[in-house]
């Protein structure tokens, strides 16, 4: 079964009078397991597609579905659930809970939505600090670990909840070329051995290189792909 399915997809943004539109009606389907990349010059849609398939936002019309639910159907609160259980995110600015360590940060999302013992939580957040080598400074908050160690944590948070599906958008971009290697390094492990799907939008070459299957947008359509 597809993880993901996007039918004829189109999205625009209204501000005042002015419609963008931002895609133009993407059609895809996505296989499980898979290290995927869209890439396509700045302003082609790829952070649009992003929030909608992790249901962020809506389509204006078309339909994701994303592991058997119709997520563009789902309203907010079922949203944030469905999105708690089954997506992870990973971003640019890796956008951690400043007041939070870092143990409590990889917490979070375990607080939010599942019904997890909090012996197994413990756990669970351990292991995965453990997975991204980070289990030495897990009593420190995101503003005394550098920007490297920010995005491991934050790798650590999106797949804490065991998540089917991890997006991350431009997740390299603030990272220099080692690291950037190294985070890439980390996610691919954690794909092989959680067998997660990780979605990338990207124009680091780095990601590129790394991706199974490449897809180009331009001007929110996609073109053939060159993987
Ligand atoms: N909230 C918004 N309101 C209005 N227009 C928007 C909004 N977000 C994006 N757009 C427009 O939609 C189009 C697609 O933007 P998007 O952010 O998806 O591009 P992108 O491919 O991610 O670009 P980049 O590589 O620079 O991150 C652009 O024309 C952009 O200006
Ligand atoms: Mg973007």
């Amino acid at each position: 079964m597809s993880l993901v399915i996007l039918e004829n997809i189109k999205k625009d943004y209204i501000t005042g009078e002015i419609s963008t539109p931002a895609l133009k009606g993407i059609s895809l389907s996505i296989e499980p397991g898979k290290f995927i990349s869209f890439i396509g010059p700045s302003g082609s849609g790829k952070t649009t597609l992003l929030n909608l398939l992790g249901g962020l936002d809506r389509p204006t019309s078309g339909k994701v579905t994303v592991a058997g639910t119709e997520i563009s159907a789902l309203d907010r609160r079922a949203s944030a659930k469905f999105r708690g259980e089954n997506i992870g995110f990973i971003f640019q600015n890796f956008n951690l809970i400043p007041v939070l360590s870092v143990y409590e940060n990889v917490e979070f999302p375990l607080l939010m939505v599942q019904e997890l013992p909090p012996a197994e939580r413990r756990l669970r957040v351990t292991e995965m600090l453990e997975k991204v080598g980070m289990s030495d400074q897990a009593h420190k908050y995101p503003g005394q670990i550098s920007g490297g160690q920010k995005q491991r944590v934050a790798v650590a948070r999106a797949l804490a909840a065991r998540p089917k599906l991890v997006l991350a958008d431009e997740p390299t971009a603030n990272l220099d070329h080692a690291t950037a290697y190294k985070v890439i390094g980390l996610m691919h492990a954690m794909k092989k051995e959680l067998d997660t799907t990780f979605i990338f939008a990207t124009h680091d070459q780095k990601v590129v290189g790394e991706a199974e299957q490449i897809y180009t947008i331009e001007d929110g359509l996609l073109s053939a792909g060159v993987k």
